[in-house]
């Protein structure tokens, strides 16, 4: 027998169970705050995993607990949402999305694990790798933003980061991909509402980042807390068991949402805490974080025969094993043992934090005023986000200090020693004061140019943060229009979560910047980038609407049998308004430009099996070094299914300097050519396909060559 099957052999049900429950610590300034009966159920056996508790300290006095004075002696599995960093806080996902680099992805993800790992922590809740349309959805933040091929990407580098090479090693966290699945669809994006998306829809949209995250090695899955058309994804076992298990081969551990087997109850699903439960488990669920459901509610669905002990075993037997695979039978002090911490590699690590952040920014417009002029001169920032030191973290702050992050102001003042720099906040972020109003204009009056720093607090995005109308929060709008009738150079630096619906503050500002939650280097890397020490390289990941009413937009859309003609009545517009987004996916600018020419292709037909390499050339048209992303799309013009407008299947960065002229190649292979048929089997239709090339999903500036697919 092996070692887990022994252990399993010997332990009651009740202790099995207990593998089964995840509980929580609450934390306080000083350390976490463990409800006795968590302590008592650590004891017991009856809790087999904690989250929110972390420092070596705290999280070996836990452990010590349940290794010395359980019975059986079984470590804990301990777990926190590392989503964008531990203690050095790196910039939300969404922002992080807008690097387009997997490499930095993954190192971001790899310094958080050796964060984490040195404070006790074994588990992480990330990557969150829900695809999300729809800017009113707080979580949108969290996420990498519109595109199942980016999020596929960036589910990969999370897990490759988090995870390392070897689980066992005393830096290894276990990567948790949620919120499986769709939860980005939730109904007028509002947070836990129910999901009604297409079998296609799931299964071309939804389900391969996380099939992406499977095939990296991700060792825990977290089901989302919607419906899917009425199946809440705690009990849906045709994507539980049947596609996570079955087609995609998922043999992890599955890790409930906080509370989320309970509220099968309200979802209206199951009766009780009971049925709940059963439902489940059945469903796959190993690991109820939180709820006490299967606590209480397991022993009774046996009595019920709602279950089976063989379903009780089975779940048991994952969560030991991933136990195993973590090294904790072996020593369950490995992380957060003693070492040395080495201070270059914190110096990097911050390091990495700016120039992450700084990768992150994407300036939105400009009509010049950017990079400021050098030399001295007299600045004023206004606005509320401006020093607003614990926002930029964001919405995950996990470790990270409230007081660690730099300031815009700060990170301003610091780079810019010989200019005049004015401050005044002018307005709250929420409030309707707008006493401060006049002094913020006071202090523009002189300046050569102003930067305003404008959007959301940190928590008005992430979970619970859905916004039905996301604007400029409180009474910005009326700061940015006394500070706009200046009439003189005005920056808008965005600090939110989403995109924001400021169309009017685009067309007024000389430049606009959309500046995420960036983390604790937040100030500097703006500074970086406002400064032009850093020619900006951040690039949309997600659609950026003129309005809300546009929502949920994005560029991979089907083409509609009417398309939008402003000069037909009946065609797919708006009477109202445009129907194209104030910035398309990719969009960003950079101090320099590109253009591109000569599109080609390694040949004009192809076969299953076959690679395909696209070239197209490059030339930085500027005066300044630069570095440009390249994006590769393909429509099948005529297929069985009509296929989307556009599909993102390649990236591509290259760096050029003043004058430079290069080629990018991108090898495709035939396989991204396939979609799934009419019988939901992959499929590549005989036909041409249209392959574009752009720095952007702008229709209109793209570049668009024919290849055509010939029978197997
Ligand atoms: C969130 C998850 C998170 C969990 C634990 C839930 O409310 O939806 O994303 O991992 O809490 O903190």
């Amino acid at each position: 027998m092996s070692r887990i099957e022994t252990l399993l052999a010997a332990m009651t049900c009740e202790e099995k169970i207990g593998q089964l429950v995840m509980a929580t610590a609450g934390y306080a300034v000083t350390g976490p705050v463990l409800a006795s009966d968590a302590t008592e159920g650590v004891r017991a056996g009856r809790i087999g995993g904690m989250l929110n508790l972390w420092g070596a300290e705290h999280a070996h006095a836990i452990q010590r607990m349940a290794v010395e004075e359980s019975r059986l002696g079984i470590p804990l599995l301990l777990g926190f949402d590392i989503v964008h960093g531990h203690r050095t806080i790196f910039p939300i996902p969404l922002a992080e999305a807008a690097l387009f680099d997997p490499v930095l992805w993954e190192r971001t993800a790899r310094e958080a694990a050796v964060e984490a790992t040195r404070d006790g922590l074994a588990v992480t809740f990330a990557p969150m790798i829900d695809v999300a349309r729809d800017p009113r959805w707080g979580r949108i933040a969290e996420g990498p933003g519109e595109d199942p091929w980016v999020a596929a990407r960036f589910a990969e580098a999370k897990v490759r980061g988090f995870q390392g090479s070897n689980l066992a090693a005393a830096d290894s966290l276990v990567a948790t991909a949620k919120h499986f699945c769709a939860y980005g669809a939730a109904t007028a994006g509002r947070d836990y509402a129910s999901v009604d998306v297409s079998e296609r829809s799931l299964h071309e949209i939804y389900l391969p980042p996380f099939q992406a995250a499977i095939a990296a090695g991700c060792a825990a899955i977290m089901p989302a807390f919607n419906d899917i058309a009425g199946i809440p994804m705690t009990a849906h076992v045709a994507l539980l068991r049947d596609w996570l298990r079955g087609q995609a081969g998922f043999d992890g551990v599955v890790i409930s949402d906080y509370n989320a087997i309970a509220e099968l109850v309200p979802h209206g699903v199951a009766g009780d805490l009971v049925e709940a439960a059963a439902l489940a488990l059945k469903a796959g669920v190993d690991i109820d974080m939180m709820s006490n459901a299967y606590s209480r509610g397991l022993p009774m669905a046996l009595d019920r025969g709602l279950i089976s002990i063989h379903d009780i075993d089975e779940a048991a037997f994952r969560v030991l094993t991933l136990k195993q695979r973590l090294g904790l039978f072996d020593d369950p002090y490995r992380r957060g043992g003693a070492g040395t911490i080495d201070p270059s590699a914190e110096r990097a690590r911050r390091e990495l934090a700016r120039d992450v952040a700084r990768r992150a920014i994407v300036i939105l417009t400009n009509a010049g005023v950017l990079p400021l002029a050098s030399g001295a001169q007299r600045i004023a920032v206004v606005g509320p986000l401006a020093d607003a030191r614990a926002d930029m973290r964001g919405s995950w702050s996990a470790a990270g200090d409230a007081n660690d992050p730099v300031t815009i102001l700060e990170g301003l003042r610091a780079a810019l020693p010989h200019c005049e720099i004015a401050y005044a906040r002018g307005v709250d972020i929420e409030s309707e004061d707008v006493s401060g109003i006049g002094e913020a204009i006071d202090a523009c009056r002189s300046a050569d140019v102003i930067l305003m720093c404008l959007g959301e607090a940190a928590s008005m995005s992430g979970e619970a943060a859905s916004r039905a109308d996301p604007v400029l929060p409180g009474r910005q709008r009326e700061l940015a229009e006394a500070v706009l009738d200046l009439g003189r150079p005005v920056v808008a630096l965005l600090s939110s979560g989403r995109p924001l619906m400021a169309s009017w503050l685009v067309e007024r500002a000389d430049a606009v910047a959309a500046t995420w939650f960036l983390g604790c280097e937040a100030g500097n890397a703006i500074a970086d980038v406002v400064t032009g020490r850093f020619d900006p390289t951040g690039r949309l990941p997600v659609t950026w609407p003129r309005d809300i009413g546009q929502s949920p937009i994005f560029f991979a859309a089907r083409p509609s049998g009417r398309p939008a003609n402003p000069a037909d009545h009946f065609t797919s517009k708006y009477l109202d308004m445009s129907v194209e987004p104030l910035f398309p996916f990719g969009h960003g600018l950079s101090y320099t430009r590109f253009a591109l020419s000569n599109l080609r292709l390694s040949a004009e037909t192809f076969r299953p099996g076959d690679d395909i390499v696209a070239s197209v050339d490059v030339v930085n048209e500027g005066s300044r070094l630069g570095e440009e992303t390249i994006f590769l799309f393909i429509r099948d013009v005529v297929a069985s299914v009509a296929r989307p407008l556009l599909e993102l299947k390649g990236i591509a960065k290259i760096k050029l300097a003043p004058g430079e002229r290069s080629a990018v190649h991108l090898s495709i292979p035939a396989s991204a050519f396939s979609f799934l048929g009419l019988d939901f089997r992959p499929i590549i239709e005989p036909g041409r396909f249209e392959l574009s090339v752009g720095t952007s999903a702008d229709r209109t500036n793209l570049i668009t060559v024919s290849v055509q697919a010939t029978a197997g």
